[in-house]
């Protein structure tokens, strides 16, 4: 089972702003469809005020295995399961034969999976002080850039973008 992080964040590293995404970018919320779905069964593995941002209508998101990490044992969706630490998680995704295991974050689940990930799929939003979450300290010498495709402005999308694929050296 591959375990890859996915990400957008400003040129200064913003992810996020009042608990929610700091940009309009259309294409972003469809390019993370498209992968998280992938072609078979995935899991998504987020943190607790992640699962709080999300539309009443997206949680869960639909045709993935959602898996929330929260340190509260009362924590409960009838359509999600809680992790209540990084191994935990894992194992649910690995249990229920998952092929792919996306850590989709905020920062406190990128932080903790930062080293066991092989691949960053990283949208650069051009633009920067976004926001007030951070991605946390990355050290991208460690790690290969291919990038793969750029978005320009239009009404769906409020800044241009890079899409690459980031892989451990
Ligand atoms: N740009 C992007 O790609 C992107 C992606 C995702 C999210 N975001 C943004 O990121 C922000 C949220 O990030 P965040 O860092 O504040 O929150 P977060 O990582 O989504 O969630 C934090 C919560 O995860 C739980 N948690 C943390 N460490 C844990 C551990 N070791 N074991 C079990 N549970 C643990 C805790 O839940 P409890 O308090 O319930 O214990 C904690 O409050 C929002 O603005 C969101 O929109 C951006």
């Amino acid at each position: 089972m591959n375990i890859s992080i996915i990400v957008a964040m400003d040129e200064d590293g913003y992810i996020g702003l009042g608990n929610g995404l700091p940009w309009k970018l259309s294409s972003d919320l469809s390019r993370f469809k498209r992968l998280t779905e992938g072609d078979g069964f995935n899991a998504v593995i987020m943190g607790r005020k992640t699962w709080d941002s999300l539309p009443q209508s997206f949680q869960p998101l639909p045709e993935r295995l959602n898996i929330v990490m929260s340190r509260d044992t009362g924590w409960h969706h009838d359509e999600a399961e809680n992790a209540l630490y990084p191994g935990r998680a894992i194992e649910i995704a690995y249990a229920d034969g998952c092929e792919e295991c996306w850590i989709i974050g905020g920062s406190q689940i990128y932080e903790m999976f930062l080293e066991q990930v092989s691949e960053i799929h990283l949208t650069t939003v051009h633009t920067s002080g976004s926001g007030d979450t951070k991605f946390p300290e990355w050290s991208r010498e460690n790690w290969v850039e291919e990038e793969v495709e750029y978005t320009e402005i239009d009404e769906n999308n409020e800044f241009r973008t890079t899409y690459s694929i980031w892989k451990r050296k």
